[in-house]
């Protein structure tokens, strides 16, 4: 590890060797869309549900299974996207995840019955799988190194904007009932997504990797806006002769790659099991439970969170690559652990005064915010940057597919944990899980921040663990 903490120093030669061009901002936001839907999707079934029971007369079982089917397709898009997009590129997976996603769109705004509407919401989860596990890896690949922090953030950004849409939109449908559109609209930004990418470059990265070098140089010349690019070939190449053949799944678990397997895995779990989803998912009825009644009231105080929830996303977007990734995940998970301790005791206190519900809102405020600036971006941004270049995608992938079955664990726990434990110790539950993100990430989470994806590969292999 000393060798990538060390490696601020890298950082302004980083800068030099890649001057930045225009057009890479533009590949950037177009594959961030991909979290966009993620975020829509995952969000718009809260406000959708109670539509959908109508016209239905869905059984709870089947409620159930219309909200979580999403997080079993996407923990198999996950894993078998990151696959792909090492084998097909990351270009060509995107273009397909768009696909997917306008037609998992589709089939859900046109369902006629339940088993209909769950193929719709399992094609939108692989849509979703697929996305979280290429996306980061295309920025990151694309990324000067002194920008790729912010830019990979984009992701988890354009997530926060996903989730706040989905709420602004279930709101302006709520009165005409009407689901089917909730649940269409995905098109849009599917679409979006699609032709960003029929026109956008594949990345220089996995091009030299598949023998391509001219192509990679031609990339790098357009998304850079130079002709400056001889060094960072240089570098790439260097890494080739580790990548030059197809990675397999054994070689994720090669001795130099194993420390990095564990951080994105204990990264991916940590992420979930501090509780955010419990809040994204089930906020109005954590916030009702803590004394605001009114169905209006908890949406609005919803909405709020996910307002926090982007703009604490944008905050972090503005340090990450001035103070690195290791203070700030570090300093978001600590604050995830006191709130959750808060949380837990505000619901533990037996006598609840007036202002119980306001002290209530404000700490999941103060959480999203912590989880925001930390836990959310950065797990996306590592895994996209500290694998080296011959299994990326599937050891992102990996992660990735953790991250869903770790999600998909806690979504299906939460309220039986309420119901059985009570609120004040499932918070706690979450606050000790808190603490163990932050000794694991203080004890092996590097600093990668200023430094080029061929630096970080190499900081690995000199740490004598090459086999
Ligand atoms: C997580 C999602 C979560 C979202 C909230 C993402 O980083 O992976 O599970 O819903 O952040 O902003």
């Amino acid at each position: 590890m000393t060798a990538e903490r060390s490696g601020q120093t890298t950082a302004g030669m980083a800068d030099e060797r890649a001057p930045r061009g225009l057009f890479v901002y533009v590949a950037a936001a177009f594959a961030a869309l991909g979290g966009l839907l993620f975020g829509y999707d995952t969000g718009v079934i809260s406000g959708a549900l109670i539509f959908i029971q109508k016209t239905f007369s869905l059984s709870t079982f089947n409620q159930e299974l219309v909200v979580s089917v999403v997080l079993v397709g996407a923990c198999v898009g996950a894993l078998s996207g990151g696959r792909l997009a090492d084998r097909f590129g990351r270009r060509r997976m995107l273009i397909f995840t768009a696909i997917i996603f306008i037609a998992g769109a589709i089939v859900c705004a046109m369902a006629q019955n339940v088993m209909m509407l769950i193929v719709g919401r399992s094609i939108v989860g692989l849509g979703i799988g697929l996305a979280s596990s290429t996306v980061p890896l295309y920025i990151s690949e694309v990324s000067p190194a002194g920008a790729r922090g912010w830019q990979v953030s984009l992701f988890q950004f354009a997530i926060t904007v996903g989730i706040l849409a989905a709420y602004l939109v279930d709101y302006a449908f709520a009165a005409s009932e009407n689901w089917r559109w909730m649940l269409g609209l995905a098109v849009v930004p599917g679409a979006a997504l699609g032709l960003g990418m029929l026109i956008l470059p594949e990345s220089p990265r996995w091009n030299a990797q598949r023998g391509n070098l001219e192509k990679a140089r031609s990339v790098l010349v357009k998304v850079r806006g130079t002709h400056h690019v001889d060094a960072e070939m240089r570098e790439i190449e260097a890494t080739l002769h580790q990548a030059h053949e197809h990675g397999h799944l054994s070689d994720l678990w090669l001795p130099e790659v194993r420390l990095a397997m564990v951080i994105g895995i204990g990264l991916a779990i940590f992420q979930q099991v501090t509780g955010i989803n419990t809040v994204i998912y089930y906020a109005p009825k954590i916030i009702q439970a803590a004394g605001i009644p009114s169905a209006s009231g908890a949406i609005l105080a919803t909405a709020g969170i996910g307002l926090v929830n982007v703009v604490m996303t944008v905050v972090s977007m503005w340090l990450i690559d001035r103070v690195g990734r290791r203070p700030l995940l570090l300093v978001g998970i600590a604050g995830m652990a006191i709130s959750l301790g808060v949380l837990g005791y505000a619901f533990y206190s037996p006598a609840r005064s007036g202002s119980f519900a306001e002290i209530a809102v404000v700490t999941l405020m103060a959480y999203v915010a912590s989880f925001a600036i930390s836990l959310g971006p950065i797990f996306w941004l590592l895994i996209a940057e500290i694998y080296p270049l011959k299994i990326r995608g599937s050891a992102e992938g990996v992660a990735a597919a953790t991250n869903w079955a770790a999600n998909f664990a806690v979504s299906l726990t939460f309220l039986t944990l309420l119901q059985v434990i009570g609120a004040s110790r499932t918070f706690w539950l979450y606050a000790v899980l808190a603490l163990a993100a932050w000794v694991f990430s203080y004890a092996l989470v590097p600093e990668t921040k200023g430094r080029t994806l061929e630096e970080i590969e190499a900081a690995w292999r000199t740490k004598g663990r090459v086999a």
